[in-house]
């Protein structure tokens, strides 16, 4: 009787282990789908809006563009970037590989309020995404290369792109910042130490 009790004490621990080995590598693999850009890309390297990024990505800054008139802005572009790329920008100076970055793009309305005159988010145009590759592994296609994929979506569809080719449609607008891995760091306050 009591070997069959000490028998059954032993079951449950290893169980009890067992199944926190597999929590903490089932938390792992979420991790890793939000921080590497798996979570954006499939195998054929076609990508999509991420579904959860304004829950579970960190802001990285804004950006409003001046109406014609000069009278507030005609849009607001709101960047948000993959959990972790923060601290690892900070930490050695460039994106880390698989780093996601989503810009919103809205249209824009202005009004008089108790602070002045206020341009605030309105109708959302849509959404261009940046997935950090520095592996560059999708070397024939026309949406990836110079060590990212790139991609725009209209706010009706999060995952059909209707880019297709990064050189023109991207990265030209981008040399102004080529020597900061293409990206417009200065307008992000987190990336800085
Ligand atoms: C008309 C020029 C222009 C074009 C075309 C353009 N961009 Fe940008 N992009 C910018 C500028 C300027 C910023 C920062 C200021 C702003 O948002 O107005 C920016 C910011 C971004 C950001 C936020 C991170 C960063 O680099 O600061 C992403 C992501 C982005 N662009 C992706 C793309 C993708 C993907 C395409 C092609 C589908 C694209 N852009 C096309 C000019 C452009």
């Amino acid at each position: 009787m009591k070997v069959l009790k000490a028998a059954c004490v032993a079951f449950v621990v290893i169980l009890g282990v067992a199944s926190a080995i597999r929590q903490s590598q089932l938390w792992a693999n979420a991790v890793d789908a939000v921080s590497t850009g798996a979570s954006v890309a499939d195998r054929d390297g076609r990508l999509h809006v991420p579904d959860d990024y304004r829950t579970t990505y960190q802001l990285l800054g804004s950006w409003a563009i001046a109406a014609d008139d000069s009278h507030g802005s005609k849009e607001l572009h709101v960047v948000y970037a993959s959990p972790g790329v923060i601290d690892a920008y900070r930490k050695d100076k460039r994106f880390p590989d698989g780093a996601v970055l989503v810009k919103e793009v809205f249209k824009a309305t202005t009004s008089e309020m108790t602070t002045g005159t206020v341009s605030r988010a309105d109708a959302l145009k849509g959404w261009f995404v940046m997935v950090k590759d520095a592996a560059n592994s999708h070397p024939g296609s026309p949406l990836w290369g110079d060590g990212w994929g790139w991609s725009w979506f209209d706010a009706g569809d999060r995952s059909k792109t209707t880019t297709t080719n990064y050189k023109a449609q991207c990265q030209a607008c981008h040399v102004p910042v080529r020597t900061s891995d293409w990206v417009y760091v200065d307008g992000y306050p987190p990336l800085k130490p």
